[in-house]
């Protein structure tokens, strides 16, 4: 089987090397292609996100990637948008549990955060109209809005979920989320057989730390998405534990919630977990459920012994302490 991996920046290629490292020990034979993205491509060939790597993703359709780094308010545009845009991902789905062994204000937490990955204020669509005023346009198209609300049903529909959340600001954004609320209401009528409820974002942000046991399937734009993905992963744990997809109907991109977290970079302390966990995901979505089981399995086996943790669980070990962990787990 071929795959490509992008390493990305920072802690990108430590998590992303630990990663493979646990599903070789798993017994899957993947060949990795390479390909590059972020700091790294920009400094090596001039382009963060060469038109090479985008072909490989084509050709060979499934991606595993490492967060890449984006300067902030200046240099190149997020290539997590680009690839998101480029290969028409238009789906991000981030999936929020409580993981035993891991200490959380809520218990049974167990949602899923499906994001439109496309359209958006996140979409970037911005400029300036004179100096000291600037513009972002906030797209909201019928198709994608649809698009992403008949993946959050058949999602439920395929996983055994019982509701589906449409979150939005259409009090305020009438237009834009007006039009959102309205191509979520029609999509949610040919599913009578699924609860549908629809809230204020802000509201969700509020029950969220208050009861996020409540919460099955959220939907919403880009840029809520951006937010609540991080918020749900402050309920179960942290960033290092979050993993995600990136789905569109021909390709599809595993990552990690987490960015390249410059702070820790190359001190072999990041914990790998995430991106392991967005690689189980890639293997059910290549066919290989039994081993994305044996997977998650052995990351909450790892996390019960509470052996050779990485400091943001609260131990003292390192990416190579909990990799081998997670390795000797395998069989457990
Ligand atoms: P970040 O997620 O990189 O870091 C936030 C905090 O969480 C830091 O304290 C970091 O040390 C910690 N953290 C993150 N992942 C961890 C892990 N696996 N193990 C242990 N601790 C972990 O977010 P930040 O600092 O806002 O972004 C840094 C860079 O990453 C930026 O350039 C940003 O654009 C980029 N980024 C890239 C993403 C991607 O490629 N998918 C996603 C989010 C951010």
């Amino acid at each position: 089987m071929q795959i490509v991996l992008i390493e990305g920046d920072g802690i990108g290629p430590e998590v992303t090397q630990a990663a493979c490292r646990v599903i070789a020990a798993a017994g899957v034979k993947i060949d990795w292609v390479k390909a590059s993205a972020g700091m790294v491509a920009a400094e090596q060939f001039g382009e963060p996100l060469p038109d090479e790597t985008l072909e490989m993703i084509r050709r060979y359709r499934v991606a595993l990637k490492g967060p890449c780094t984006t300067p902030v308010g200046k240099g190149y545009r997020s290539i997590n948008v680009r690839l998101r845009q480029g290969l028409e991902l238009f789906a991000s789905v981030r999936p929020v549990n409580t993981l035993p062994g891991v200490k959380t204000p809520y218990e049974k937490v167990d949602l899923i955060v499906v994001r439109e990955n496309t359209e958006g204020l996140y979409a970037g669509l911005e400029h300036q109209v004179v100096p000291g005023v600037v513009e972002s346009v906030r797209l909201i198209t019928r198709p994608a809005a649809e698009r992403i609300v008949r993946f959050a049903f058949e999602l439920a529909r395929r996983h055994d979920r019982r509701m589906v959340t449409f979150c939005h600001k259409a009090d305020v954004m009438r237009l834009s989320d007006g039009l959102f609320l309205e191509c979520a209401r029609a999509v949610a009528d040919d599913y009578p057989f699924i609860q549908f409820e629809e809230k204020t974002i802000d509201n969700v942000c509020l029950e969220l730390a208050m009861d996020p046991t409540q919460y099955d399937v959220l939907v919403m734009e880009n840029l809520f998405g951006d937010v609540i993905s991080d918020l749900g992963a402050g309920l179960v744990g942290g960033l290092g534990l979050v993993p995600g997809a990136n789905l569109g109907t021909r390709y599809a991109v595993f990552e990690a919630v987490h960015g390249s977290a410059p702070d820790i970079a190359g001190k072999g302390l990041a914990n790998p977990i995430a991106i392991l966990r967005s690689a189980a995901l890639m293997m059910e979505h290549v066919g290989r459920g039994s081993v994305a089981l044996q997977i998650e399995r052995a990351v909450v086996k790892t996390l019960q012994a509470g052996v050779g943790l990485t400091r943001d669980l609260g131990g003292t070990g390192t990416t190579a302490t909990i990799t081998e962990q997670l390795i000797k787990n395998l069989g457990a």
